[in-house]
């Protein structure tokens, strides 16, 4: 009974506590309240150091790290939770030690081509889920080396574009069974494409736009990714006709198979 009122006025409390943090929010949303922390800026500076010829003016010591270039923050903590590095010049051979400081760090994009070392490191970093690699050219393929990629296994989505894996399969996409998102965009292959991804069972969105799958007939393995809600295979150069196993992926909502040389279902495909 004395329990009752105490229940009460909390419960009010409660509520008068949710309304003003959610005005608080919603008036403050879009602006950086804490800047950069101290051993966010310093990693990133050793990053920077880290990389050949990188332009990366923006990156200055005692400035906020939070508007650097490239860089995102949580405005709440002052803690880095994105870097795009993808369109910085930079040559990057390696990936710094200094980058594993960064640990909320959620999302990350390089261009690699050069890259041999240290990207399984990466898997050290907790809250590390989105990662996307650009490869530049197929004069210095690195297919093998990519492959530790495979080691992080915490990622939920992957991207990995302009790669050339016509010597090496990335067959280690399959190590990635959280995967949700797996899109890769201008990459080549002359096997097959890797029967591994057909087990990647969370995958809601697949998209392999404009790689080059040079007469190769779409996988039937794709019937098995029954939670795609997305599947795009345009521009792949496939030929063949369309996989009656595509009549199994029941929640798919975007179907995108334009500009190749797919015949239309037949009854001969099983
Ligand atoms: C935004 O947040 C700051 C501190 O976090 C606070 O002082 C300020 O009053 C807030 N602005 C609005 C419009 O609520
Ligand atoms: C904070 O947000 C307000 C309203 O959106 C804007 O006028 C102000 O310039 C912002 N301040 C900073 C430091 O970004
Ligand atoms: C990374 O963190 C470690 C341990 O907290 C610290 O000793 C080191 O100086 C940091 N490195 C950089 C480049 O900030
Ligand atoms: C990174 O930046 C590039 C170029 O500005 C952009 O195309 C890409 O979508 C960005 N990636 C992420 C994960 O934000
Ligand atoms: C990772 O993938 C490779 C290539 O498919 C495979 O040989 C290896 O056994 C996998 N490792 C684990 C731990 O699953
Ligand atoms: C596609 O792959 C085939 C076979 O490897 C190759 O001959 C062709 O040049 C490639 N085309 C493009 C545009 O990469
Ligand atoms: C359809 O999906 C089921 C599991 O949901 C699987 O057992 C079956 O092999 C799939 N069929 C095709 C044609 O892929
Ligand atoms: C069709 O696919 C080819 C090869 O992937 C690509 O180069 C071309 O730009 C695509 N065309 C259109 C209209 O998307």
């Amino acid at each position: 009974m004395v329990a009752t009122p105490i229940l009460h006025h909390l419960h009010i409390l409660t509520l008068l506590l949710i309304c003003s943090c959610s005005m608080h929010a919603s008036a403050n949303t879009t602006n950086s309240t804490v800047p950069c922390l101290p051993d966010q800026a310093s990693a990133l500076l050793h990053l920077k150091h880290s990389f050949t010829h990188a332009n990366l003016q923006s990156w200055r010591d005692g400035e906020d790290c939070c508007h650097w270039e490239g860089v995102a923050c949580d405005a709440a903590s002052g803690r880095v939770i994105s870097l795009n590095l993808s369109s910085i010049v930079a040559v990057i051979r390696r990936v710094d030690p200094a980058l594993l400081n960064l640990t909320s760090l959620k999302s990350l994009s390089l261009t690699t081509t050069r890259i041999s070392e240290g990207l399984s490191s990466l898997s050290k970093l907790p809250s590390l889920s989105s990662l996307e690699l650009h490869g530049s050219s197929s004069w210095d393929p690195v297919g093998p080396e990519l492959s530790s990629v495979g080691d992080i296994r915490q990622l939920t989505s992957l991207r990995l574009e302009r790669y050339d894996f016509s010597r090496s399969q990335p067959s280690w996409i399959g190590n990635l069974t959280g995967l949700v998102y797996l899109r890769m965009k201008s990459c080549s292959f002359t096997g097959t494409v890797p029967d591994q991804i057909g087990t990647l069972a969370k995958l809601t969105l697949l998209d392999f736009e404009n790689c080059n799958y040079t007469g190769q007939p779409v996988p039937s393995w794709i019937g098995n990714l029954n939670r795609l809600t997305t599947l795009s295979i345009q521009g792949c150069r496939h030929s063949g006709s369309i996989p009656s196993a595509i009549a199994n992926l029941t929640r798919l909502e975007v179907l995108r198979l334009g500009n190749n040389s797919l015949v239309v279902y037949s009854n001969r495909e099983v």
